[in-house]
């Protein structure tokens, strides 16, 4: 029996025909003598019928047949009776009335139903992933996947960019996580580092001439994993020559527009918003802020400089900063809640989180306000807008501290109390991250995105000087407070790169080590390039309404960096690690 369309496929119109259809089977009912099977595919589900007058032997057979087992069926496709009709099938007007079966193949009893509502633990979902993807919504997430990369290559295709792979087997290119390493038995002793991107690969295809470069490509990156991160992930990567950031933002947009035209009808007329970092951490308290909802960060510095109460003041002596945020309705809290907000705040990093309810009739209930001014009292009132009803939170630290708290409660308030508007998608581009940012425990500044990044051409002269002062030709594209992608301007000097190198706390002989190649190739006529990569992942999981990447990712790793379907990584015989010159000691 050859199959003469899927199962998504049959219609009204196609009533009176004789079909083949092959599949498994969904479900099965027995209706006295005559038994109803939902049979399933990648395009939908059709009802298939066994009459024991019309199906004979096929009748007997049936009774058999359990869900998941594949089977062929040959029929007269039928309308339904008006009673019987599924409006929710797209099939659901008609049904094969079966003449003959063939048991394909037998299948063992699923672990848990193949359907969305089954509720059933990621663990066992990923043990069986072969089943798991059965169901409609992996079955979905996938197309969905696909669709993306196939709308990706066409925009890159039709703009004149050529598709290069760059290899797997490199050495380390540091975007800040540590390397996958593999080991080479040739040269017994050396490590392969896996890719976290194809960054100075795509930066040495600009050198020999190709000028417009992409790849969806796969990077690894041994980091703390989340639901928004995973050791192997796939980046739809670009880079071009003689452009400046507009035209590679330009670019960028017009693929996202046409995405999500194509996957979810939804127009974004005007370019997306921009936003600077400095802008984006001082009122969101975040680089990757979430502007669906208002609960903006004020700052009220000044106002409390001379302060009495003592937590502020010493804040502002110390060269910090105080701000707060305003939670609508938030007077309403109990003391639990604002327990457990304080909790939250601690563990994001604050010393404490003091707050002020401000009650019916103006009336303020604190800890704190005892300590307050009326100068304070009216300063913040009118500055933070203050209403009935409110809840007042405070963030008093260093700015950076104060931005990850007011930040982080920011976002999970409004999550918890349902600030947030469904169906909304705001991109917008943060623009002039600084080029470096110090950290206090090393004692030395690392890249804020990677040392391959220009500094912006006036700020060169404080590169030594003041380096965090210095603002980088960077760009990330955000929508909804995820970091979708990031790119930049990129350096094409040697002399430049070797300064920024010496910057970073890496010397001339550590940078001929490592990158000797990189430098070689910037001093044989570099043209300015740029470029950025998207997070596929993150891009699908946003397009289908997951918060986890591993939803879109056909064979995932689990927050333990590991595959459960196939038990890796695994020990390896001795035998073959000898041949690499490995011992292994643990
Ligand atoms: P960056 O490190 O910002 O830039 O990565 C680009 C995008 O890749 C996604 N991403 C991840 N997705 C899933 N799991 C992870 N572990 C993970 N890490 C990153 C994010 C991120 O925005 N070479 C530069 C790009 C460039 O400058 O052109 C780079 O890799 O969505
Ligand atoms: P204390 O004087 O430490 O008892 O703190 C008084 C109030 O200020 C308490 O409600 C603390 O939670 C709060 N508080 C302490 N440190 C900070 C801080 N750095 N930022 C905001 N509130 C704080």
């Amino acid at each position: 029996m050859k199959r003469s369309c899927y199962c998504g496929e049959p219609r009204e119109s196609d009533t009176g025909k004789e079909l083949i259809l092959q599949g498994w089977i969904d479900t099965r009912r027995d209706h006295g003598g005559v038994i109803f099977l939902d049979l399933r595919d990648r395009t939908g589900i059709v009802q298939v019928v066994f009459d024991p007058d019309v199906a004979g032997a096929a009748h007997e057979l049936a009774h058999g047949l359990r869900s998941e087992f594949v089977i062929s069926v040959k029929g007269k496709l039928q309308p339904r009776s008006a009673e019987t009709i599924n409006p929710k099938l797209p099939t659901g007007h008609v049904e094969l009335m079966v003449e003959e079966l063939e048991v394909l193949n037998r299948a063992k009893p699923s672990p848990f139903a193949i359907d969305d509502e089954a509720t059933v633990t990621e663990n066992v979902r990923l043990t069986n992933r072969f089943l798991d993807l059965r169901r409609p919504m992996m079955q979905h997430n996938m197309r969905v996947r696909h669709d993306v990369c196939r709308i990706a290559r066409d925009h890159f295709n039709a703009n004149g960019f050529l598709e290069v792979e760059t290899p797997m087997l490199t050495r380390s290119t540091p975007e800040g996580a540590r390397d996958y390493l593999v080991p080479s038995r040739v040269n017994p002793g050396s490590f392969f580092a896996l890719p976290q991107s194809p960054q100075l690969f795509k930066q040495l295809l600009m050198v020999s001439g190709f000028d417009r470069y992409y790849q969806i490509a796969r990077c690894f990156r041994d980091e703390d994993l989340r639901a928004d991160r995973q050791p192997e992930f796939t980046q739809i990567d670009l880079e071009m020559s003689f452009v400046d950031c507009e035209d590679i933002m330009g670019l960028v947009e017009q693929l996202l527009k046409d995405i999500f035209k194509e996957v979810l009808d939804v127009d974004f007329g005007d370019s997306f918003p921009r936003m600077t970092y400095a802008e984006a951490v001082s009122r969101y308290g975040s680089d990757r802020p979430d502007t669906r909802f208002a609960m903006e960060l004020v700052d009220h510095t000044d106002l409390f400089a001379e302060s009495g109460f003592k937590v502020f003041r010493g804040a502002v002596d110390s060269g910090g900063v105080v701000k707060t945020i305003v939670v609508k309705g938030g007077a309403e809290m109990s003391r639990k809640e604002i327990d457990d907000l304080t909790e939250t705040a601690v563990e994001l990093g604050a010393k404490g989180m003091a707050w002020i309810k401000v009650n019916a009739g103006g009336e303020w209930q604190s800890p704190i306000v005892k300590f307050f001014s009326d100068a304070e009292r009216a300063g913040l009132t009118e500055r933070a807008g203050l209403e009935d009803g409110d809840l007042v939170i405070f963030g008093a630290d260093s700015e950076k501290g104060v931005h990850d708290v007011l930040g982080g409660l920011r976002t999970r308030i409004a999550a918890a109390r349902g600030l947030i508007p469904e169906g909304r998608y705001d991109f917008l581009w943060v623009t002039d991250f600084p080029l470096v940012e110090y950290n206090e425990e090393d004692k030395r500044y690392y890249a804020l995105h990677h040392p391959f990044t220009a500094p912006k051409v006036s700020d060169l002269e404080k590169l030594e000087s003041d380096p965090a002062a210095v603002c980088a030709d960077a760009y990330d594209i955000v929508m909804n407070g995820v970091e979708l992608g990031g790119g930049s301007v990129r350096i094409h000097s040697d002399k430049v790169q070797s300064r920024v190198f010496k910057v970073l706390g890496i010397e001339e002989d550590e940078a001929r080590e490592k990158f000797g190649f990189l430098l070689e190739a910037l001093a044989y006529g570099a043209p300015p390039h740029a470029g950025l990569a998207l997070g596929l992942d993150r891009l699908v999981a946003m397009l289908v309404g997951t918060d986890s990447i591993r939803d879109v990712i056909a064979f995932p790793k689990t927050q333990r960096a590991g595959c459960l379907l196939t038990d890796a990584p695994a020990q390896v015989d001795a035998v073959q690690l000898r041949g690499l010159g490995i011992k292994v000691d643990v």
